[in-house]
């Protein structure tokens, strides 16, 4: 059984030790967090002996082999590595890091390391997402040139005053916490993770003004300031002529509740992600066919990221998330809000 250690109690280990636990070829032996009423409280919840209130503690622990990073953003690079030098592999949470400069160090610690080290994007390994992954590598939708990629939420921004909204702990706002998925998932889904140009904008229109607030986020300390983004939009050119609009909320005045949804536009057909539906011209204008009930094999039929890591640092399956992916998705990330910030679009060299 490989040993796993959780850097973090908070709201989502809860899936990580569960996903752990379920390959059945892993257990977690070590949990961190500096909130020890968190860190007790999850500990006792899922039986896990070894406790500590300071994380180079849990990567110290020579009888770990790997380690679930689950704390605010822009920690995840600096445990990352930590635990990469102590000779532990890595899962990541999402977003990677607050810039590709600091994901970089990431990845060159990897390699160095020689040990497996993975940003875990659950969208990926989603029943419905899996099926159009399996369609789009058999050819089924032709050249994909277009992917409309939304996750709007009308009143769903992080309990105001918690790192969700904070820059220093965050790295940024929405775009960073639900963008970084649906761009992730576009960029799967099409096999294209080369960008060429990137047009964006970001805005703060509702969390600054007090306003948006959903239910979720908790923090420690509370009362941070709100500076980051509450929507965004982008316009990015890939390799190839294809392209992506994005275009995500944590807080905007819409009808709908929340929209999530990569939508992908091909030559032969297109398809929704949520639900997996594929849609295609029968014969002349405005005749489609709409191919419910897609039945397809998936590559992951576990659908889960911490069951895939488990089994490709035991050479059982190959990861689903590459690092380099990951570079290419924070570099677009990074240049949105470049783009935002500068007024223009943003050129991504070939190869960076
Ligand atoms: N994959 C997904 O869909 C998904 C969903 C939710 C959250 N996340 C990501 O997971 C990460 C954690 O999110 P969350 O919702 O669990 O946040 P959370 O605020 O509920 O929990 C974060 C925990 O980190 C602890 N912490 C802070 N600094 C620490 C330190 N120096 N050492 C040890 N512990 C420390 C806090 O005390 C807290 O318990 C974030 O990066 C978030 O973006 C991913």
């Amino acid at each position: 059984m490989l040993k796993f250690g959780i850097i973090g109690a908070g709201a989502i280990p809860q899936t990580g030790f569960d996903g752990i636990t379920a390959s059945g070829k892993a257990e977690v032996l070590a949990v961190a967090d500096i909130n020890d009423k968190r860190l007790k409280a999850f500990a006792s919840r899922n039986r896990i002996s070894r406790t500590y209130t300071d994380a180079a503690k849990l990567i110290a622990d020579k009888d770990l082999d790997a380690v679930y990073i689950a704390v605010p953003n822009t920690l995840h690079v600096p445990f990352a590595v930590a635990a990469l030098e102590a000779g532990k592999h890595v899962i990541c949470e999402k977003p990677f890091a607050p810039s590709l400069n600091e994901a970089t160090k990431a990845a060159e610690a990897a390699k160095k390391s020689g040990k497996l080290f993975m940003v875990g994007m659950n969208q990926r390994f989603a029943e419905d997402s899996q099926k159009i992954k399996a369609l789009s590598e058999k050819g089924y939708f032709g050249e994909i040139y277009n992917a409309s990629a939304t996750w709007r939420r009308r009143c769903g921004a992080p309990r105001l005053g918690t790192w969700f909204g904070n820059t220093a702990l965050a790295g940024g706002g929405c775009l960073y916490d639900i963008g970084v998925h649906m761009l992730d998932l576009s960029m799967f889904l099409m096999d294209n993770f080369e960008a060429e140009s990137v047009s964006g904008a970001t805005y703060s229109k509702f969390g600054s003004r007090g306003l948006g607030e959903g239910s979720w986020g908790k923090s420690d300390p509370e009362g941070l300031l709100f500076d980051v983004d509450d929507f965004a939009t982008a316009l990015i050119k890939l390799k190839g002529g294809a392209t992506i609009n994005l275009n995500i909320s944590w807080a905007c005045n819409q009808k709908a509740r929340e929209i999530v949804n990569v939508d992908l536009h091909g030559t032969e057909a297109g398809a929704t992600c949520y639900p997996a539906e594929v849609y295609r011209f029968e014969k002349g204008v405005g005749t489609y066919s709409d191919v419910g009930g897609i039945t397809v094999d998936v590559r992951y039929p576990h659908h889960d990221r911490f069951v895939n890591f488990v089994k490709s640092i035991l050479g059982e399956e190959k990861p689903c998330v590459t690092i380099a992916q990951s570079l290419k998705v924070q570099g677009v990330l990074d240049a949105i809000y470049a783009s935002s910030r500068e007024g223009h679009e943003i050129r991504i060299k070939a190869g960076a």
